[in-house]
């Protein structure tokens, strides 16, 4: 899988992506980061890549054609082109399933300041991904997680397998809990299940524990679980 960046902030890559599981798989070439600067696309002295916005208002906002001439400049096979933005499509384990499946090239723009000129949203770009509801200074950030979440579906990059199979959201539930090494600590236990070596009750246990912390914590996605719905976002990620 490779990833195109585009950011005014290339020395943010790959930050903690160069790290653990993540950062070996990068150096074994599991996935490629390549960072592209939209300055390097500007035509003035200046390199200027933002403007003020028509029609007043605070800040500034980053101008379209640096950030289309860098996404033209990508070449073929055409990516997946991203917008990181607070008005986009809610990023999810099932969106991000879906874009892995069918692709093998995205390319993540990254804003600043107030956003960028509305005509990269609608014309230079595929579908444009928000983090959640709150507002970043920047889409480095919301790039990263993108990364990272589809680079775990890779296989290689995380060391088993199944872990991502039986991570939280695969099955929309959330993972059940965990317990590791001592059995006993100030006197919290872990459950008796869990140490009796009955593979098959430790199972129901799993799954029983899994449905409750989801419900409780997340009656959306249990309620999705329950009626069987397609929880992934409605988006066509066909480009
Ligand atoms: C300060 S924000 C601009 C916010 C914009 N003025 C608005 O109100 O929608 C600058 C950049 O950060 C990124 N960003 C901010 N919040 C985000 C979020 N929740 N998800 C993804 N990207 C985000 C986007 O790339 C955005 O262009």
């Amino acid at each position: 899988m490779i990833f195109e960046v585009i950011t005014i902030f290339p020395e943010c890559f790959p930050g903690v992506l160069g790290i653990g599981n993540l950062g070996k798989a990068l150096q074994k070439g599991l996935f490629k980061i390549n960072v592209h600067n939209p300055r390097n696309f500007t035509h003035d002295k200046h390199r200027t890549v933002d403007d003020s916005p028509y029609g007043g208002g605070p800040g500034m906002v980053m101008k379209p054609e640096p950030i289309f001439e860098c996404l033209e400049s990508l070449g073929a096979p055409k990516p997946l082109r991203i917008l990181l933005s607070p008005q986009g499509q809610k990023w999810s384990h099932q969106l991000a399933r879906k874009i892995f499946k069918k692709y093998s090239r995205i390319a993540l723009v990254c804003g600043r300041y107030e956003g960028v000129d509305e005509r990269i949203r609608e014309f230079a770009v595929d579908l444009d991904i928000s983090l959640g509801d709150y507002v970043l200074s920047g889409g480095e950030v919301a790039a990263m997680t993108v990364i990272e979440t589809l680079s775990r579906f890779i296989p290689g990059v995380v060391g088993d397998p199944v872990s991502v199979d039986s991570d939280s959201f695969t099955k929309s539930l959330f993972k059940f809990p965990q317990y590791t090494r001592p059995v006993d600590y100030r006197g919290m236990k872990v459950p008796e299940i869990l140490v009796s070596g009955n593979h098959q009750k430790i199972e129901e246990w799993r799954i029983q524990k899994a449905l409750e912390r989801t419900q409780e914590k997340r009656p959306d996605l249990f309620s999705c679980k329950l009626h069987q719905k397609d929880d992934s976002n409605s988006i066509d990620v066909d480009a």
